[in-house]
């Protein structure tokens, strides 16, 4: 399961959500489900998407003592996502559990990826807020290598960072990359954008797009798009 877009359904309320994958006939995106819909919704939402066959990557960035994040990933888990995540900043210990939370009694489990450095967070804060020495780049990198010493699949980042995470971590860890654009579109909020041709080049293994296909005129058109510049034809 490699090379993917993934449609970041940043909206308000289940109801827009269905309405904007009933357009999908012919495709069954992989969808990302956010805290704001996870948290109006809660756990009816992952079952309904499932129920209509949507991979679901359920991004509510835990974080928390050990044995809480184990519990809650062992309740995600049983809702058959396809992957989650957390924050790094957790600690190994709290990662190691959310491993052992997530893992069924088969073996299997959900993707599990950490949040590295929110993008949000400038150098200058990670250290005078944070208290975090170094650069923000080793520090990305040290999170990083803790998330797969503590067996987790791979991060969330800029697709600028894949290069240097896949270079330290390996190509078989996973980067999951936010912050594209067609070259065409507006950046919104986003400082740093990156095309998906461009992000494959860098070595993204999945892209999460949200408003360039939910805001588009004629959003399976962008999908489609984004799929041929990312994953080819
Ligand atoms: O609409 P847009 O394409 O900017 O959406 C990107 C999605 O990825 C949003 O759901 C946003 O919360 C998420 N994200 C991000 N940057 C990060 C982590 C997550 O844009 N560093």
């Amino acid at each position: 399961m490699r090379k993917d877009v993934i449609i970041a359904c940043d909206f308000p309320s289940g109801r827009e959500v269905m309405t904007f994958l009933d357009r999908f006939e012919q495709e069954k995106p992989f969808v990302k489900i956010g805290m704001e819909l996870y948290y109006a919704e809660g756990p009816d939402i992952v079952r309904e998407l499932k129920r209509r066959g949507h991979r679901i990557f359920l991004d509510l960035k835990l974080h928390d003592i050990p044995n809480t994040v184990k519990r809650a990933m062992q309740v995600l888990s049983s809702l058959n996502v396809d992957m989650t995540n957390l924050h790094a900043a957790g600690s190994s210990a709290m990662m190691q559990a959310a491993v052992e939370g997530l893992t069924r009694a088969d073996g299997t489990r959900p993707v599990l990826l950490a949040v590295t450095m929110l993008t949000s967070i400038s150098e200058d804060t990670m250290k005078k807020e944070l208290r975090i020495d170094g650069t923000l780049s080793n520090t990305v990198i040290a999170y990083a290598k803790s998330a797969m010493a503590s067996g987790l699949d791979g991060v969330v980042c800029s697709p600028h960072e894949s290069p240097m995470v896949h270079e330290s971590c390996g190509a078989d860890f996973l980067t999951v990359t936010p912050g594209v654009r067609f070259a065409e579109s507006a950046r919104g909020d986003q400082a740093r954008v990156t095309t998906p041709a461009e992000a494959r080049r860098l070595g993204s293994d999945y892209i999460v797009v949200g408003r360039p296909i939910t805001r588009a005129d004629n959003p399976v058109r962008a999908y489609q798009k984004c799929m041929n510049e990312f994953v080819g034809g």
